[in-house]
């Protein structure tokens, strides 16, 4: 197709037979030819050949639903043909459903189209399959089993377990051992490498998020698999060791007019993150260990509520995607420059339980909802809107967490100026670090490489040096002062690196003050200069 220019009908070819129709916006193809005027658009007259940013176009006009197009009969043809192959395969005996396309196929209109409509539904939810089957590769099952087999011999007896007991122990092991497979296949992913790749996916999130939360609010959705979708493409773009690079995307692409969306696109990726460093962090406790201590079985079911498969992933994505849905409804769109007074004078603490209520609505799991209804509780007891201690959700410790970092860090109504990202930890770590899960913290800074000023840190080119500021270049990058060579030798002259100009030095691990300074002293002398 020509771009942008302009074809005329006695241009086309003969085999170019093309037959007037009306069809629903979210329909048109690209090559389309209008056979209408579009208003207010003066590129999109009578004659013009589609292309896919006019059909973008067109489905945002709330006052277009149907457009007067010409279509190529060879396609109308195909379409026809597609349409009795589907009614076969309804009432063939073995209609094998076999989904050609993946996640990363499915365009924002065919996503949109499924909350509402069964047959687009059905054609995300296989792609959605699809997609999951093909992370988690054909030895899926194998790996599962050799994982859970290697955590049996970990753990001390089980045989006392008898009866319910057992096979609930059993279920357990088993989804444990899930989550740990499906961690392992997401570091197989080609991962993203440049966060203008997150801000693209992202880019096209926002805009299904708009249309799932116009829905939801308006009680016209009847299908949630796109937005499982959403969580999907995500899942799918996450590789291994690019959790700073998805954190500085999702942080350049976050500061924008939507407070509602962009926060919620914000919290849902750092949940993820965090899940999946969590599980990872479980695994080297429960797998990893170097002496061959054994684990009490009542150990593993206590870690188990750390443990993310990829459906306990999507489910904590959907909390993020819509814990607050019901600020949405209430106040429409806000953005960072909305008067703070107007949300404070105003019913704000109603949002967890109203938001919650929009997700049972749609039929979510009661976990979801719960967190939901609990993603502004602390573990402090200082949250709202009961002020709670304990969570009832096995995705709270996250949600609140990530939520609480989204407000330190995004620009949002409800405080003056956003921190860089090690600032925020610098500041959760030292004033509010009893109102979380500490592992959920932990999980954020190892998976994100957000490492706090004054950490001590080893880094891949073997020396071991202490976190000194936050790179002017990239807020969410470091500069460490390197203070030790790799055998603990003290450097005659620390020098300092700034990570955000040196891409290929990393932070490979934290280390723990305590221990370093058994080895080499006192260490406070190296924080000043
Ligand atoms: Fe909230
Ligand atoms: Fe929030």
């Amino acid at each position: 197709m020509e771009g942008e220019v302009t074809k005329n009908l006695d241009e086309t070819l003969p085999d170019e037979i093309r037959v007037p129709i009306t069809v629903s916006k979210f329909l048109l193809r690209e090559g389309d030819v209008l056979d209408q005027n579009v208003l207010y658009y003066n590129n999109l007259k009578k004659g013009k050949v589609l292309t896919k940013s006019d059909i973008s176009i067109i489905q945002q006009l709330d006052e277009v639903t149907e457009v007067k197009v010409l279509r190529l009969k060879k396609i109308i043809d195909e379409e026809e043909e597609k349409e009795k192959e589907k009614t076969i395969e309804v009432v063939g005996p073995v209609a094998e459903e076999k989904p050609k396309e993946d996640i990363t196929k499915l365009n924002d209109v065919e996503v949109k189209m499924g909350f509402t409509d069964s047959e687009s539904d059905r054609k995300i939810s296989l792609a959605i399959k699809k997609t999951i089957e093909k992370i988690r590769g054909e030895d899926y099952q194998e790996r599962v089993n050799t994982i859970s087999n290697n955590i049996t011999e970990k753990l001390t007896e089980t045989s006392e377990l008898v009866g319910s007991q057992k096979l609930e122990f059993e279920k357990k092991l088993e989804e444990v051992a899930r989550g740990f497979a499906d961690v392992f296949s997401m570091s197989r992913l080609k991962s993203l490498k440049k966060k203008e790749d997150v801000i693209s996916t992202n880019f096209s999130n926002k805009s299904i998020t708009n249309y799932f939360y116009d829905l939801v609010i308006a009680d016209k959705l009847s299908f949630i698999n796109g937005a499982r979708s959403i969580i999907v493409k995500l899942i799918n773009s996450f590789g291994d060791d690019n959790g700073g690079i998805i954190l500085s995307g999702l942080l350049q692409y976050s500061d924008m007019d939507d407070y509602v969306v962009s926060h919620s696109m914000f919290v849902m990726g750092v949940s993820i993150l965090i899940a999946k460093e969590l599980t990872k962090m479980v695994y080297e406790k429960v797998l990893n260990q170097k002496d061959n201590t054994k684990i009490n079985p009542s150990i593993l079911k206590a870690v188990s509520t750390k443990v993310y498969d990829f459906e306990s992933m999507i489910n904590l994505g959907l909390a993020a995607l819509l814990h607050d849905i019901g600020i949405r409804k209430n106040y429409g769109i806000i953005t960072p420059d909305t008067k703070i007074t107007d949300i404070r004078n105003s019913k704000i603490q109603l949002h967890p339980s109203e938001s919650s209520f929009f997700a049972q609505r749609i039929n979510t799991d009661v976990f979801v909802q719960r967190a939901i209804y609990e993603h502004h509780e602390y573990l402090d007891g200082s949250g709202y809107p009961r002020g709670i201690m304990r969570y009832m959700s096995r995705f709270s410790p996250i949600l609140t967490f990530a939520e609480r970092f989204s407000e330190l860090v995004l620009n949002n109504p409800f405080i003056p100026k956003p921190l860089p990202p090690a600032i925020a930890i610098n500041h959760i770590l030292k004033n509010e670090i009893n109102k979380f899960d500490k592992d959920v913290v932990f999980a954020f800074i190892r998976g994100t490489s957000v490492y706090p000023i004054g950490s001590w840190v080893e880094l891949s080119n073997g020396t071991i040096g202490l976190v000194s500021n936050i790179s002017p270049k990239d807020k969410s990058k470091q500069i460490i002062k390197y203070v030790f060579t790799s055998d603990l030798k003290k450097l005659s002259s620390p020098t300092y690196i700034d990570l955000a100009e040196n891409p290929d030095v990393k932070i490979t691990r934290i280390l723990n003050p305590i221990e370093l300074s058994m080895k080499v002293g006192d260490l406070r002398v190296y924080y000043f200069d």
